[in-house]
């Protein structure tokens, strides 16, 4: 199997499966507990149908839309993951590359294993910094400034991550950062050895957003107790209140899942929400953002920016999130798998096939831009 009998987001998941070891693989499609969120999210989108207008003259299809003050020429950005490096040897940078080439944004995580700083100055497409909330104050600090100073335009302060997730694909292969591996992960490594190859003859792996701050050398941190030891589980919305003010621009709460929480968020001036449950990896048996989002856009759709992640594979999954006045969507394994089968070529073919399927999926529903995308187009099954 090639990057060009990759069809789909499966062809592209099946592709990474077998260029990457078992642990690294698992970490990118596992999720929490039972992982059933995992499975609603895209379940989800099938609750619903289109329903098609005819006749309506759509030679012309315009899929732009401004999020958050950015003009985006596709609706669905690469959302911030962490350690993109340990997927494909050129990670962030190939991600923001492609994104950059179909006019779209991309995040960069706190846990990114390239500088935001080096990503913006080779790339001009909007960015986002994914912040997670530490509680060493003075890194969050550091974290701020830099982003600044790379001028980043979006800040995204992620939510739902107050404490680890229980992943565990990721206890049995014992995934860890830097590299700990339980025996049975460790031969995993060794049966997919050009992965090996590509890893240790790129740039040593590093994640430059927290470097300065964190001693890695002392001993392989799992992502759950990063999230467990290092973030700020007494972080609350006064906090978030300040980080709005000192940021003083673009700033979006990733997480949020409440109407409360969504009204908080606009009163204390964030400019946009991310319906998100992390693609089911936190709080598993919460709900699908999908099936929130009406709920979340009637009460402040008029007042915020909403925009949603989650489950996202196809084309009409983002018809049907726009369809219910989600601004934009955003989607994680949709690229990652890519990433991994192929770096920025396997990117750029997921973002060039989504492209399609939407321009495509317009035509056939009668829209020729996505401020005709409205709740007629729906029709719920119950
Ligand atoms: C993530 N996600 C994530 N989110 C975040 O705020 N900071 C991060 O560092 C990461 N890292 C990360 C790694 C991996 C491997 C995955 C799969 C996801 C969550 C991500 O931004 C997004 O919310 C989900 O991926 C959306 O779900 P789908 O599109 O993957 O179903
Ligand atoms: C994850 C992180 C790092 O989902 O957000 O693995």
């Amino acid at each position: 199997m090639r990057l060009k009998d990759c069809h789909n987001f499966h062809d592209f998941r099946r592709l990474a499966e077998k260029r990457l070891p078992g642990p690294i693989f698992n970490y990118i499609d596992g999720a929490a507990d039972d992982e059933t969120t995992y499975q609603r999210n895209t379940d989800a989108f099938d609750g619903c149908d289109l329903v098609p207008n005819v006749l309506a003259g759509v030679k012309d299809v315009d899929m732009s839309v401004t999020v958050m003050g950015q003009k985006l020429a596709m609706p669905i950005y690469c959302s911030p993951t962490a350690l993109q490096r340990l997927f494909h040897h050129d990670g962030e940078l190939a991600v923001a590359a492609a994104a950059e080439k179909f006019g779209t944004m991309f995040g960069v995580s706190s846990l990114g294993t390239v500088s935001l700083a080096e990503v913006r100055k080779k790339h001009s497409n909007p960015q986002c910094y994914q912040f997670y909330f530490h509680k060493d104050r003075g890194l969050n600090k550091a974290m701020m400034q830099s982003a600044k100073e790379a001028g980043v335009e979006v800040m995204m302060l992620t939510v739902d991550s107050i404490t680890g997730g229980n992943r565990e694909r990721d206890l049995r292969t014992g995934f860890s950062i830097p590299f700990r591996l339980s025996l049975k992960g460790m031969a995993q490594f060794a049966l997919k050895p050009m992965w090996g190859i590509n890893y240790v003859t790129h740039e040593k792996f590093a994640l430059p957003q927290l470097d300065d701050h964190v001693d890695m050398s002392a001993g392989a941190l799992s992502i759950g107790r990063y999230f467990t030891e290092m973030l700020d589980p007494s972080m609350t919305w006064d906090d978030v209140a300040k980080m709005v003010q000192e940021w003083d621009g673009q700033f979006c709460l990733k997480g949020v899942m409440s109407v409360a929480d969504a009204k908080r968020a606009v009163d204390i001036g964030c400019t946009g929400i991310v319906l998100s449950n992390h693609g089911g990896r936190q709080l598993d048996g919460s709900r699908a953002p999908f099936d929130q989002l009406a709920e979340i856009v009637d009460a402040v759709g008029d007042r915020i920016d909403v925009i949603m992640d989650s489950g996202v594979q196809r084309g009409t999954h983002v018809l049907k999130a726009l369809s219910l006045g989600a601004k934009a969507v955003g989607g994680g394994r949709f690229y990652l798998y890519p990433l991994a089968a192929a770096g920025q070529a396997g990117v750029e073919r997921a973002l060039g096939l989504m492209r399609s399927e939407i321009e495509r999926d317009m035509r056939l529903m009668g829209c020729k831009s996505v401020s005709e995308l409205n709740r007629d187009n729906l029709r719920f099954r119950t």
